[in-house]
């Protein structure tokens, strides 16, 4: 008999959308190619979150790291987000979807910082899924500024040391009013964290599938949460009686 499903609909999904090049070279394309059908993958994994009722997507968009692609590719992908909140926006809005970003927003350039605002405040008061973008993100440099601002706080005598503790730097996280991810998901067959959500990982479970992003759709999505389903989580503990028993006893 196969484990019951215990742990259903994980409530923090995560994704390292990976592969857009590999999928454009494949195909004899550009690499912008991949980036363009990886676009359409978006809309769906955030309509799939919403038919699934997960409370929060986050999508792992450009990382502080992809500077260092060749500068045309840095432009195109500057450009399909820009696109990408102009054209969702108002849908995304109609679906009762609240978006946040993160990442690091000083030195963005001057005409994508309004854009993310202004997505943020438009669907702030909404109710249904949290699409969360990680843009210029990259967590050693999120640790960091947390760390950089803990700092200033002890140096201006508003904490002690003391009140340092693992709460205390997830309050300092781009994420603090977000639930650590159930789920870290990495499209493209790569297994590696690529410096996302290191500190809020802890205790993701991790799934890697072998699709390049522009084939991931919902049936790719609802595979990758049936694996979850079925994963036992302990959080350094011990497994629940109930999974415990064998032979159903
Ligand atoms: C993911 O696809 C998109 C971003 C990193 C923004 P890649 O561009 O990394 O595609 P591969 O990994 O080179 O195939
Ligand atoms: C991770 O993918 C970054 C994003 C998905 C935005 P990369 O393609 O940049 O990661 P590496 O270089 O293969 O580790
Ligand atoms: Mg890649």
């Amino acid at each position: 008999m196969s484990k019951p499903l215990v742990s259903t609909v994980p409530t923090h999904v995560a994704i390292i959308m990976d592969g857009n090049g590999r999928w454009a070279a494949m195909r004899g394309l550009p690499r912008t190619m991949g980036h363009r059908k990886g676009v359409e993958a978006v809309r769906e994994a955030v309509r799939t979150a919403g038919d699934l009722g997960i409370p929060y997507l986050t999508l792992y968009a450009f990382s502080s790291e992809n500077w260092s692609r060749p500068q045309d590719e840095v432009s195109d992908l500057m450009g399909l987000l820009k696109v990408f909140i102009r054209r969702d926006l108002a849908e995304l809005h109609r679906s009762n979807v609240r978006i946040r970003v993160i990442g690091d927003r000083v030195n963005l350039r001057g005409d994508i910082l309004p854009l993310l605002l202004e997505a943020e405040e438009t669907t702030a008061a909404n109710t249904g899924t949290t699409l969360c973008i990680a843009f210029n993100y990259g967590a050693r440099d999120e640790i960091t500024r947390a760390v950089r601002a803990l700092a200033q706080d002890v140096a201006d005598g508003r904490v002690t040391p003391d009140d340092i503790t693992p709460a205390a730097i997830s309050r300092r996280l781009d994420t603090a009013d977000i639930p650590d991810p159930d789920l870290v998901l990495r499209t493209s067959g790569e297994e590696r964290l690529s410096n996302f959500l290191l500190w809020q990982a802890a205790y993701a479970e991790l799934i890697f599938v072998p699709e390049f992003w522009p084939d991931f759709d919902s049936a790719v999505f609802q595979r990758a949460l049936d694996i979850y389903a079925r994963r036992e989580r302990r959080f350094g503990g011990v497994a629940a009686p109930a999974s415990r028993a064998v032979g159903g006893a």
